[in-house]
């Protein structure tokens, strides 16, 4: 390119990245909303990460500040590895990735800002307070993302434990060291540049993401890592008003606003404000119940499969209730496989949807449509309770906390007020579970005793093949 075409490129640039910047943006607005249903969300997942290649080549138009080669490497490489993580991660395994994303992100937000905080101290770059204080905010909130995100990938992965550490005074010490720590961050923005108390204030902040989330027990872990998510988006955000670019304040928001609306969703659907989730040390005890008498002498009444595959394949309406358990079975291929069998003799099948059944946001629809279950068969909570009263029979997968009927009447209940699937109305429900142990919550479930369950004893998977074993044999 000679002189005049170069000069006539770069005097083109700005424009033609401020354009390319507003499509990736839109391309991730668009992609963020097409994600809210099953059926649209493959396609808003392509739209994000196409808006995202968008973003970064428009970047390379920036020729005057970066080398290209480093960032053609850093995409092949960092594709290269996304693409492997994502292909081999196991679904039950996808909350560990999604928190290591999230720190990945956070940390990168801070080390963008740092390394503006060090052009700055040695006079390379002007930064007025305003810029400062983002610098800040982006370190802060990064870091912690960063070391918080490690620690929520660690306790899911059990290379440390998942129970709620605390101990007392825990909460003083904690709120000490945050107040410290962001004092220091509004004295570096007062004072002169200070690179050893600028590298205290960032130490600080990985210790307070440590802190943060190691008194968090570890079923709870689904909702840091969402309120994880809405952090790393702010620190991108952040770091795009120091650096000045566009795509990255509106990813950043986008980020930070649907993470913060997720973890309100979750916090909702469990009735627990996240006060309570942050703070409340759940699942620093789990009782075991283990026993087929209820605390009152009541005792269950159990089935075998033969008897509950006649009960099935004589009703004219059946709900499966998908839970934990049919995650941690991966019994969702049986599950289709029977739906499949009594659809084909005439009964009607659905399937019942809690917002957090198991423990992550979607995780049934991910693992019913793994499974190849037709979208519209899938039924919210909302649809499917004035339903189960016309229900011939409930079939609850591994599920507990969900269908736990003390959730509506028992004020003393943990539970209490959380939104529940009513399986108890339908005219017969048959849940499928190993023992009398209790799920997430660690409370007993009066559903297991009541007059019209039966309990089929079991893995789910195994239980699941034995029904169609002998709906097949012609009950
Ligand atoms: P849970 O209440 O946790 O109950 C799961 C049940 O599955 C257990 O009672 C267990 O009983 C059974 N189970 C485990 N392995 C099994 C297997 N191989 N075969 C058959 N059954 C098996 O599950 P849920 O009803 O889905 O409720 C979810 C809970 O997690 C709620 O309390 C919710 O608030 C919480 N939570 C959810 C999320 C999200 S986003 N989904 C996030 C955080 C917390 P056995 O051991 O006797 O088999």
């Amino acid at each position: 390119m000679n002189d005049v075409a170069r000069s006539g490129a770069l005097a083109f640039a700005p424009l033609i990245i401020e354009i390319a910047y507003l499509v990736a943006a839109v391309l991730f607005i668009i992609g963020l909303k097409r994600l809210s249903s099953p059926a649209t969300a493959r396609s808003g997942n392509v739209m994000g990460a196409t808006g995202m290649l968008v973003a970064v080549l428009a970047t390379l138009l920036h020729w005057d500040i970066v080398s290209w080669w480093w960032i053609v490497a850093g995409i092949a490489i960092g594709g290269t590895i996304g693409v492997v993580m994502a292909r081999t991660v196991k679904m039950t395994g996808m909350p560990q990735m999604v928190a290591l994303l999230n720190g990945f992100g956070g940390g990168a937000s801070a080390l963008v800002a740092g390394d503006e905080y060090i052009r700055f101290a040695a006079g390379s770059i002007d930064a007025p307070m305003n810029v400062q204080a983002t610098i800040m905010l982006s370190v802060l909130i990064g870091a912690l993302t960063f070391s918080g995100s490690l620690v929520a990938f660690g306790k899911l992965q059990e290379l440390i434990t998942g129970r709620a550490v605390t101990y007392p005074g825990q909460k003083v010490v904690n709120g000490l060291i945050f107040g410290g720590t962001f004092l220091l961050a509004a004295y570096l923005v007062a004072a002169d540049a200070n690179m050893p108390l600028y590298l205290t204030l960032s130490v600080a902040a990985l210790v307070i993401g440590v802190l943060f989330v190691m008194p968090i027990g570890g079923a709870d872990m689904p909702v840091v890592i969402s309120l994880l998510n809405s952090f790393s988006g702010i620190a991108a955000s952040m770091t795009g008003f120091v650096l000045g670019n566009n795509v990255l304040i509106i990813a950043g928001a986008l980020v930070g606003a649907s993470g913060i609306i997720l973890t309100k969703i979750m916090c909702d659907a469990m009735n627990r404000s996240l006060t309570n989730v942050l703070f409340g040390a759940f699942g620093s005890n789990v009782t075991a119940i283990g026993d087929t008498a209820g605390a009152d002498g009541r005792s269950v009444r159990d089935i075998t499969a033969e008897d509950a595959s006649i009960l099935l394949a004589y009703a004219r309406s059946v709900v499966f209730v998908p839970g934990y358990g049919m995650a941690v079975s991966q019994a969702q291929h049986q599950v289709r496989e029977l739906a499949d069998l009594l659809q084909s003799r005439g009964v009607e099948v659905k399937y019942a949807i809690h917002p957090v059944a198991g423990r992550m946001p979607g995780h049934m629809n991910v693992l019913l449509a793994e499974a190849n279950v037709s979208y519209d068969q899938l039924i919210e909570m909302e649809q499917i309770n004035p339903e189960f009263d016309r229900t011939d029979v409930a079939v609850v997968i591994g599920a507990n906390d969900v269908v736990n009927p003390a959730a509506r009447h028992d004020t003393a209940s943990p539970i209490y007020g959380m939104p529940i699937l009513d399986v108890d109305r339908a005219k017969t429900a048959i849940v499928m579970k190993r023992s009398m142990n209790p799920g997430f919550a660690g409370i007993e479930n009066e559903l297991f005793f009541a007059d019209n369950t039966r309990m089929l004893f079991g893995d789910a998977k195994k239980s699941l093949t034995a029904l169609v074993q002998h709906v097949k044999a012609g009950v």
